[in-house]
């Protein structure tokens, strides 16, 4: 009697000083936690809540706005994505959440492409497909179709980790869930871009012209960057890609809202380990400390990202390598002419890759809202420019010959691939795991969400789910 009055006060005590402005809890239903609310985070709230037997109580955490690195801004009053914007035809999980979620796609790069080389076009295209497609042989050659093998052999195996995560198979580090695709795949984060494209036997001119132009594009990096990425990147300039008509950031939003999550705008501090094996937040402007059975870190963790604390743990954690900072400039005007050799606008490149490692700018392109096709007449002239440092307005005025606005947003956006960091964990202690190791392999929006399923597998089979039960697995339809 006196006792069971005793654990009422403790629960009421509990309830009121740990839960305090969260809800009152079932106490058998395990409570987890996600720090970040972009693909990743929303992606693993999802999976989570999709779990048969699982029946979480999920809270998401986000200093910023639900997208995190997909993100618009708006330009008189039209979006258009400033940062993860082109997906893959064959990026699976992306392609499910549009279609479950009922989204329409938006056809992607239709525009003339060309390869500038700081002083002149080293390859452009006219308005004759044919033309171009002949041209781009003349000059690569046996490469071209060479690297399209290799890009579809890459992306055949890479496609198995479907099956293996649908037959809920789970991994504590980047390297053996690579491994699972396909055994070659840990050896191309070993030598660079150039080194596996060498071996292969494509030429130089492709590595230095195409190869380069299109890890600068995708990654601001060259073709030194391991050849993981490297060729992760050179399947992102095939044809096909897409993005998501509204601006790709609704699905993320989509997927928190799905999950039944609860989400908080909050900027997590610290995590403590308690001796009970949970774990507590601690929060920056928050006193607050809440419970957790399971937390899931869904955002970059190295020490030029973030500042994060790890307490009470018995060893310290280590994240190596750092970000590649890209600055992505919007600027509404004109391009000019002079500077490109455009004679009129029917000669004007839409797209502009560069193939010159100090050149101050990565890339160039034409942009369309969000909800307008490319291509499309009507919205106002928007520029993207990709540089590693903020441009200064000599070189603004280089590229463009009347500007009306300039929106600049500075990108921690990606590792910087240089060859001296190996993947990491994503099971960090027993309950605590990171999504964005898998990022040292490939950053993308589907790479994001493949780590969210496999940290969610984690998660599910450490708070008791048989996660090797097909019966568990039914979501694999649903999706
Ligand atoms: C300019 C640019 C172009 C890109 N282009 C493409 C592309 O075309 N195709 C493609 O597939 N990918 C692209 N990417 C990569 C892609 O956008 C990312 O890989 C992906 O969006 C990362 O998602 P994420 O959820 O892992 O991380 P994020 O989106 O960074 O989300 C992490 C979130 O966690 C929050 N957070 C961090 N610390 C804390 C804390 N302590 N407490 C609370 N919240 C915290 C952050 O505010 C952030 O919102 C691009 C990236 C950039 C920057
Ligand atoms: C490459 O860029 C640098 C710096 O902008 C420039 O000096 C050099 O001439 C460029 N190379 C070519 C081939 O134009
Ligand atoms: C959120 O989800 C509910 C169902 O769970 C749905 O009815 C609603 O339309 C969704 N809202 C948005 C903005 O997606
Ligand atoms: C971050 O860590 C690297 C080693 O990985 C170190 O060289 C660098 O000085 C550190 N930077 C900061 C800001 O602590
Ligand atoms: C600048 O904006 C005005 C109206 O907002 C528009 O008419 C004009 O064409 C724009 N100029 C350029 C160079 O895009
Ligand atoms: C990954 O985890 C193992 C222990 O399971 C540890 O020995 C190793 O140092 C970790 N690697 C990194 C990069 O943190």
């Amino acid at each position: 009697m006196f006792s069971s009055y005793l654990r009422t006060i403790i629960y009421l005590l509990y309830v009121f000083f740990i839960c305090e402005s969260h809800q009152v809890l079932d106490p058998t239903q395990p409570r987890i936690a996600i720090i970040g609310a972009g693909i990743s985070g929303t992606s693993a709230a999802y999976f989570l809540s999709k779990t048969p037997g699982l029946n979480p109580k999920i809270d998401v955490y986000s200093k910023d706005l639900v997208g995190g690195r997909m993100a618009t801004v708006n330009i008189q009053g039209y979006d258009f994505e400033t940062g993860g914007s082109v997906l893959h035809p064959r990026n699976k999980y992306m392609k499910q959440f549009a279609e479950q979620f009922g989204f329409k796609r938006k056809k992607g790069i239709s525009g003339k492409f060309g390869l500038y080389d700081g002083s002149h076009f080293v390859y452009s295209e006219g308005d004759w497909s044919v033309m171009n497609v002949a041209s781009l042989l003349w000059r690569y050659g046996f490469s071209l179709l060479k690297v399209n093998t290799l890009v579809g052999e890459m992306l055949n195996q890479f496609e198995r980790i479907y099956n293996v995560q649908d037959d809920g198979y789970a991994f504590s580090n980047v390297a053996d869930l690579l491994s699972a695709m396909d055994p070659s795949f840990n050896m191309m984060l070993e030598r660079s871009l150039e080194a596996g494209l060498k071996h292969a036997g494509v030429s130089k001119l492709f590595i230095e012209e195409l190869a380069h132009a299109i890890m600068r594009v995708n990654y601001g990096q060259s073709p030194d960057a391991h050849q993981f990425v490297g060729s992760v990147s050179l399947a992102g300039a095939e044809t096909g890609l897409w993005s998501l008509h509204g601006g790709n950031k609704k699905i993320p939003h989509a997927l928190l809202n799905a999950s039944g999550a609860s989400f908080y705008n909050e900027e997590v501090e610290a995590i403590h380990l308690n001796t009970d094996g949970r774990f507590s937040l601690r929060f920056k402007e928050n006193d607050e400390m809440p419970l957790y059975d399971a937390v899931i870190l869904a955002t970059p963790v190295t020490n030029d990202t973030s500042t994060f604390g790890f307490e009470n743990f018995p060893r310290q954690f280590h994240f190596p390598g750092r970000y590649h900072q890209t600055v992505c400039t919007m600027v509404q005007g004109d391009i000019n002419y002079e500077t490109f050799n455009f004679a009129d606008s029917s000669s004007v490149i839409d797209d502009i890759f560069t193939t010159n490692r100090t050149l101050f700018f990565n890339s160039l392109a034409r942009n369309y809202p969000v909800d307008i096709d490319d291509g499309a007449e009507g919205a106002p002239s928007v520029w993207k420019v990709f540089s590693n440092e903020p441009l200064a307005k000599e070189e603004l005025d280089t590229l463009f010959s009347a500007i009306n606005e300039t929106f600049v947003i500075k990108w921690k956006a990606y590792p910087e691939y240089d060859g001296t960091t190996t993947t990491g964990n994503f099971t960090l202690h027993p309950g605590l795991y990171h999504v964005n190791a898998i990022e040292f392999a490939a950053s993308a929006m589907e790479m994001g969400v493949i780590g969210a399923r496999n940290v969610a597998l984690l998660a599910a089979s450490h708070l008791g789910v048989d996660i090797q039960d097909r019966k568990t697995q039914s979501f694999h339809i649903e999706l």
